[in-house]
């Protein structure tokens, strides 16, 4: 049996990124770059993951510990002197066989599939050193491939040492690798710094590995999208834009159809099968939408779970909602966080929520905010229904237990209590609370003059 572990390397500055965040915090599809590379690693089931981190690596630590991440630990680069450099440091904490992973932390879009197939590769010809490359129109920047005649692969060059024949490579090394550890205890102490950056190249290792007759690999991408690292904000934004594209070719292959080019679905955003997506809609956050479930277009959807089969309609805002199966939320819905509905609840359109349980069947359907209120089940919230929970200081309560149904444009003031199967009649103002079975009515006698209208004219 091999044993596999990765190294992330994470410590380096993006000085070219002109920003304060450590560049694998900058985020991609909503979360922070290292998050990719880490998830990664674990869906390759390391037995050892090491990330490596600069000195002060508060920040980096704390995205990753808050995640349900197994066996990461952290190795510290004090200086920054090139991503071999940063190998070395993580050496100490990867056993003395086996197989490690290297993987760029500026590398989001890789997919695991692409190191399975490294990994068989690498097993295959024995090597001492596998690496992906792929081939690209516009390799400026990037570490070239240079292979012999008859292909073999000798060394990786970067641009800034190339000869100007190099520069017209377009293989280009894209920031992932499986190195036997054997060969790098060994070996990686040899690096030397002697090149235009005087860093320690990680790059290196390829031409070390050939000097000492070891077998070297590389794999293609096919798709050379993959590739694409983040050096600059621009390659952050075009890196976003291909994430975006890669998880809803992945979603659609999983079964979720999605219509349209203006899908958003986030890095940590869970999907059952069978969802229909309309274009435009976007889902941030930690959301997770079961199997069923239609999001129309001009959804927001952030933080919030959705239960089986649920339909949310055209142009609605969800924040840390909670919805069980078969909800029937908008058009036009804006459900805050709190939000809290059992199965088969119907929200209508122009209908706020905020910190709201409704129970099972339960109906708001039209013009309503309903806010700090606990509504039982099969309740009938009418037209224009307003909690009125504020009183400028403090929050209030409004209960409506099950069975209640409630008239249009009632003013509910909280704290009020409405008992199972009462109503309230239609614009009522209801202060008090209403006992179960019995109507409470609040509105002004209605007055009729005969004849007014016609005397008038
Ligand atoms: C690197 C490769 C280049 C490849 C490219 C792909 C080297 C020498 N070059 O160049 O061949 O085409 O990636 O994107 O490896 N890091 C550290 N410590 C350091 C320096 C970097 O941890 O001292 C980390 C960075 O945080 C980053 C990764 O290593 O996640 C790559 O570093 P970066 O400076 O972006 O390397 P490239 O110039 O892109
Ligand atoms: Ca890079």
């Amino acid at each position: 049996m091999s044993d596999f572990n990765t190294v992330i390397l994470a410590a380096g500055k993006g000085t070219r990124m002109r920003s304060a965040l450590p560049k694998v915090l900058h985020l991609v599809g909503g979360a922070p770059m290292v998050c990719h590379a880490a998830s990664l690693a674990q869906s390759l089931a390391s037995k050892n993951t090491v990330v490596v981190v600069p000195k002060q690596a508060e920040s980096i630590q704390s995205v990753l510990q808050d995640r349900p991440y197994k066996k990461i630990s952290y190795a510290v680069q004090a200086q920054q002197n090139g991503t071999g450099h940063a190998l070395q440091c993580a050496m100490g904490a990867l056993p003395k066989t086996g197989h490690v992973y290297v993987i760029n932390g500026d590398m989001p879009l890789v997919r695991k599939e692409s190191l399975q197939a490294l990994k068989k590769l690498h097993l295959k010809t024995k090597s001492a050193v596998s690496f992906l490359s792929a081939t690209v129109d516009k390799p400026f920047g990037l570490g070239r491939v240079v292979r012999d005649d008859q292909k073999n692969v000798q060394a990786i060059i970067e641009e800034k040492d190339a000869t100007a024949a190099q520069k017209k490579i377009n293989e280009i090394n894209v920031g992932v690798y499986l190195f036997d550890l054997a060969f790098l205890h060994k070996e990686i102490s040899k690096l030397k710094s002697n090149n235009k950056q005087k860093e320690y190249y990680l790059t290196d290792l390829v031409a070390l590995a050939k000097s000492r007759d070891k077998t070297v690999s590389a794999l293609c991408l096919q798709n050379s999208l993959e590739a694409k690292g983040v050096n600059t904000i621009d390659d952050l934004n075009d890196v976003n834009k291909a994430y975006y594209l890669q998880r809803c070719q992945n979603e659609s292959e999983r079964g979720n159809l999605i219509v349209g080019d203006q899908v958003f679905i986030d890095f940590d955003v869970k999907l059952g099968t069978g969802l229909k997506l309309e274009s435009p809609c976007y889902l941030k956050g930690n959301s997770n939408l079961a199997n069923g479930v239609c999001v129309e277009s001009g959804v927001q959807i952030k933080n919030s779970q959705i239960g089986e089969d649920s339909v949310i309609k055209a142009n609605c805002y969800l924040d840390q909602a909670r919805l069980k199966a078969r909800n029937q939320i908008g058009p036009f819905a804006h459900l805050r966080p709190g939000s809290d509905f059992a199965d088969d609840v119907k929200v209508g359109n122009f209908v706020e929520t905020k910190k709201t349980k409704l129970g099972h069947g339960s109906k708001v359907n039209h013009l309503s905010y309903v806010g700090d209120a606990l509504v039982g089940k099969k309740v009938n919230v009418g037209a224009g229904t307003i909690t009125c929970n504020y009183d400028g200081k403090n929050k209030f309560k409004t209960v409506l237990e099950d069975g209640v149904f409630i008239g249009s444009d009632t003013q509910l003031v909280a704290p009020v209590k409405v008992g199972k199967g009462a109503f309230v009649g239609a614009g009522s103002t209801i202060t008090k609370n209403v006992a179960a079975d019995s109507l409470a009515l609040s509105r002004v006698p209605q007055k009729e003059i005969k004849g007014w209208a016609k005397k008038r004219k």
